[in-house]
């Protein structure tokens, strides 16, 4: 005790580096970059296919590639029967992200790659978990609604799928494309909490299925996806644009969290926020409901002008989801069914150049003390 040189600390391992990866960068001055493309340009025009291609395989599918790929996943979207079964036995009020951290957990009964985390088994069974992701969301939301799940369709990428999978409808093509571009903007964000805790789990060689459950356990905090579904809440609380200002005043009077505003690493905006509110304003138009983007924008400036804290991704997803017909309970699933590539990658990074996570803590109890025997 005492003798040894204190390493450096840093509360909630801000600024600190806990290793490398090849697959995303996230540029402090509000810039995001997948394995060399900027995610500017790239998010817009390709299928999620193509980026969750990319951060898996490190380099753009050609054109065969990338439709061999789409058929993969769409092939292993169907959940095997007793998945099902357990989603009908949980309580209907179960949250979805709680249903899908069992779904994911138990998925890996039924793989028969579970054991081996060699490179080739651990890019199956990231297709798999790519794929099942999603059908454990839609079908879990429909079950907990008291609905049958809809039967697979193939023939549809994983953003049309999931538009099929949640109201029975095949979507209108500017509604894939709009989400095609929200997953590809959601897919990767190198150490953000759940990839660090899915690459903590690797780490210890445990397998994939493990650290994508402890991924999705992670998410799930409203400090990190579950920002979303608590951003929507407080919009909605808000409801008009002329009711933002006073209403964040009153948050920030009682030292309030603002949910979709402040960031660990971007201080200067966060990259992906502009396309997320240029989707916003489009969604409002073709609906008619253009309130949100102004509130949002509302809340933008008094939180720059009172805190000097810029919005996240998380604050325009609100409304988006909401726009596009989802319930705010099914945006941070949203965000997994995008984010699950990019901890599918540095799952697969991990294991191909391991070394365990296992760093110290900076002790803050007592002296040492002696123990005087057990009390008489
Ligand atoms: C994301 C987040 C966890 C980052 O935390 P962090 O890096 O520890 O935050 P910082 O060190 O930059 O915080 C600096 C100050 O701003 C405050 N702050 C940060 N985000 C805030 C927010 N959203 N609302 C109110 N105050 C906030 C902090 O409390 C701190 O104040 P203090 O110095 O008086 O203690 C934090 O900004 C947050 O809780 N945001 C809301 C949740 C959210 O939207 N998460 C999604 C992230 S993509």
């Amino acid at each position: 005790m005492g003798t040894e040189t204190k390493p450096q600390y840093s509360p909630g391992l801000a600024g600190i580096i806990a290793g490398e990866t090849a697959i995303c960068w996230v540029d402090p001055a509000a810039g995001l970059m997948y394995r060399g493309y900027d995610i500017h340009g790239m998010a817009e025009k390709a299928t999620f296919e193509e980026v969750a291609y990319l951060l898996l395989n490190g380099e753009l599918p050609n054109a065969k590639q990338l439709k061999e790929f789409t058929q993969q996943v769409a092939s292993e979207r169907e959940l095997p029967g007793p998945i099902t079964e357990m989603l009908r036995l949980l309580p209907s009020d179960t949250h979805p992200m709680d249903m899908l951290r069992t779904g994911v957990s138990m998925l890996s009964a039924f793989d028969k790659d579970l054991g081996d985390n060699s490179h080739d088994a651990n890019i199956r069974k990231s297709i798999r978990l790519i794929a099942r992701v999603s059908t454990l969301i839609t079908d879990g939301w429909r079950i907990s609604q008291g609905e049958q799940p809809f039967p697979e369709r193939p023939e549809l990428t994983q953003a049309a799928n999931f538009f099929y999978k949640f109201n029975g409808k095949i979507p209108e093509q500017w509604q894939t494309r709009m989400l095609d571009t929200i997953f590809n903007l959601y897919a990767d964000h190198e150490f953000n909490a759940s990839t660090f805790a899915a690459r903590v789990t690797a780490s210890t060689l445990a397998g994939i299925y493990a650290a994508i459950t402890s991924a999705v356990a992670t998410l799930k905090g409203p400090l990190h996806g579950g920002a979303n579904e608590e951003s929507m809440k407080m919009l909605e609380e808000i409801g008009t644009p002329d009711r933002a200002e006073p209403s964040l005043m009153k948050k920030l009077g009682t030292k309030d969290k603002i949910m979709g505003f402040g960031h660990r690493v971007y201080k200067e905006g966060d990259s992906r926020v502009p396309a997320m509110r240029e989707i916003a304003r489009d969604l409002g138009k073709r609906t008619g409901k253009e309130n949100w983007v102004p509130i949002c924008e509302t809340l933008e400036q008094v939180m720059e002008r009172e805190k000097q804290l810029c919005a996240n991704v998380d604050l325009y997803a609100a409304p988006v989801f909401w726009l596009l017909g989802f319930p705010p309970e099914l945006n941070t699933p949203l965000f997994a069914a995008s984010r699950v590539a990019g901890w599918c990658a540095h799952v697969i990074e991990q294991h191909d150049n391991n070394r365990l996570i296992r760093p110290r803590s900076l002790y803050v109890g007592p002296e040492l003390r002696p123990y005087t025997g057990s009390p008489k």
